[in-house]
């Protein structure tokens, strides 16, 4: 058929004009050819502990827009807020009891109206924390299913008999106990893979499915740019109830360890990402998952067979990896080599912080360097943690009456909890560490006098610039936003080094992950950039920052250096 030249360029005109209604295929794209996604520099905060302004201990939507000046000098392009809807808080708003409100603790709906306007005019997009597989046991849609066995809801959640006096089956349950919860009043057990305030809802109920994808599109259209899905591997269970096969021993709350194999990962699940994925189109919002996974191979499938379920499946593989060069490079190979856009995570409210998983307990600030300048160079987008950017670190509690994640309390202890990576934000040297004037709601760890971003502003070889100058390259070097990646030096034990290329440009990144000195030579003879001039472009060894050349470096312990290279 004859090529339609006029027609084509009616459509690319049409399509340059977009209305906003017609960016309904959810595929805007930057000038590089990337969705906003993939060039964007994400920031999870949990309200809880970010910034408080009513002197209640506790963090709030106003604090977040207080530290939006904050946010777009380091870097920011999207904060994905923990839940802050109204919840009893009995797992610290992941048991949500309004999905479509703010809880009155962080503010309130104008309050959240304002912090995305405000985003707006600073570039920051908001992202909220979707808890698709539960419900809190005070949510009025599980007030009705409870109420009786004849409501109208009653199909809304997992309701089962028991098997004589005993649960219908071995289901166990994540936060401890059996996953099934007896109902004296309706004389049924219901299921949960939380805790018992976290009734599973049931997603087989295709009215459920559907209340729960226009939850999505009523934050949609109030302007949010996506969702972060928390625990999306556990939305479906096998209808049969069969018994999930029992391991040897016992977890840390005492119960037999079992193989979640009909509690977790069932197939299912991917055509409710799907559905979720046709709402998040028609508003160009991105989907990220709560991917815990033992394999790339995985993980790869949350993408979608036809890339039309998740944008941003997180991979959570990183974060329990050693701090190695030869592990890194070969799980970062492994990410690269199956073509998707990868999406690199190093901490979160749920594990113990960055600086304390990687650090060898003598060089952890030096170590968080190097895993900044690793994951905010790589292709992929990049998830920080609040409070890594100034090397935060954990503070679990010492005694059980001091927890306060339910968890600590029922696993100690073996278990502590999440206390320790959740503690407020550190501000200022000043008391409470400037997070407060009232009294905190968790403790605030005695380092934060020497980590805190008013101190580490003025220090020039702060965690906290070190990560504003890589940062700002990542935002404005071509070959950092959408080059390949080029493994170098594949059999160096100690130096983590690659390019990253695009057909003008090449920009070389080479870390030091040893505490030894070492020196080591590029071969670039396959990539057509043997001899060529380089041009440091970030580098916390100073007698690095004028080097002109990458034949051959000698690297001090620890040391990260970035160039680009001229062709
Ligand atoms: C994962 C969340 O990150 C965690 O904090 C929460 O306790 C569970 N999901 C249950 O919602
Ligand atoms: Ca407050």
């Amino acid at each position: 058929m004859r090529h339609n030249f006029s027609a084509s360029l009616f459509v690319m005109i049409l399509l340059a004009f977009a209305s906003p209604g017609s960016r309904a295929q959810g595929n805007v794209r930057d000038a590089q050819g990337h969705p906003w996604y993939q060039h964007a520099v994400f920031y999870e905060i949990y309200p809880r502990s970010f910034m408080d302004t009513n002197g209640d201990g506790i963090g709030d939507l106003k604090g977040i827009t207080a530290k939006l000046d904050y946010l777009k000098a380091l870097g920011v392009d999207a904060i994905w807020i923990a839940p802050c809807f109204p919840s009893p808080q009995v797992d610290f708003g992941y048991d949500v009891s309004d999905y479509q409100n703010i809880d009155k603790m962080y503010g309130t709906l104008a309050d959240f109206d304002k912090l995305q306007t405000l985003g707006k005019d600073h570039g920051v997009k908001i992202i909220l924390d979707f808890v698709v597989n539960h419900t809190s046991d005070q949510h009025p849609w599980f007030l009705d299913s409870s109420s009786s066995r004849t409501s109208d809801k009653r199909n809304w959640y997992i309701w089962r008999d028991g098997v004589g006096k005993n649960a219908p089956n071995n289901w166990v349950a994540l936060f401890g106990g059996s996953a099934w919860q007896w109902d004296a009043k309706t004389n049924q057990y219901y299921y949960h893979y939380f805790y018992p305030q976290q009734p599973d809802l049931n997603w087989r109920n295709p009215t459920v499915a559907d209340a729960m994808y226009g939850t999505t599109e009523w934050w949609y259209k109030r302007g949010v740019a996506g969702f972060r899905l928390d625990a999306v591997d556990s939305l479906f269970e096998d209808p049969d109830l069969k018994d999930d096969p029992v391991l040897p021993g016992i977890n840390a709350y005492g119960d037999p360890n079992v193989d979640h194999q009909y509690t977790q990962n069932l197939p299912e699940v991917h055509a409710v990402l799907k559905n979720l994925r046709t709402v998040a189109n028609k508003y160009d919002a991105v989907l990220i998952g709560e991917t815990w996974k033992d394999t790339v191979a995985q993980m790869g499938a949350y993408y979608g067979a036809g890339h039309d379920e998740l944008q941003m499946p997180m991979d959570l593989m990183l974060t329990k990896l050693k701090f190695s060069a030869v592990i890194f490079r070969a799980h970062i190979s492994e990410v690269n080599a199956t073509g998707e856009w990868p999406v690199f995570v190093i901490g979160n409210h749920d594990i113990p912080r960055s600086w304390n998983r990687y650090g060898d307990g003598s060089h952890n600030d030096e170590i968080a360097k190097d895993m900044a300048a690793m994951y905010l160079t790589l292709r992929g987008t990049p998830i920080m943690y609040y409070g890594e950017e100034i090397g935060m670190q954990n503070k679990d509690p010492v005694r059980r009456e001091d927890v306060k994640d339910p968890i600590g309390k029922l696993g100690w202890p073996k278990e502590k909890g999440r206390d320790g990576e959740r503690t407020p934000m550190q501000w200022s040297d000043e008391p409470n560490a400037g997070f407060t004037t009232g009294v905190p709601w968790n403790v605030i760890p005695d380092a934060y006098k020497r980590y805190n971003v008013a101190n580490e502003l003025k220090n020039p070889d702060s965690i906290l610039n070190w990560y504003k100058q890589l940062l700002a390259l990542r935002h404005t070097d071509a070959a950092l936003l959408k080059g390949d990646y080029l493994p170098l030096n594949e059999n160096d034990l100690n130096v983590l080094s690659y390019l990253r290329k695009t057909d003008g440009e090449a920009v070389l990144v080479a870390i030091n992950m040893s505490a030894v000195q070492q020196k080591i030579n590029f071969d670039l003879s396959k990539t057509g950039l043997s001899g060529k001039p380089a041009k440091t472009l970030l580098t916390n060894q100073a007698s690095l920052r004028n080097n002109s050349s990458v034949t051959e470096l000698t690297l001090d312990p620890f040391a990260a250096y970035i160039a680009q290279i001229t062709k």
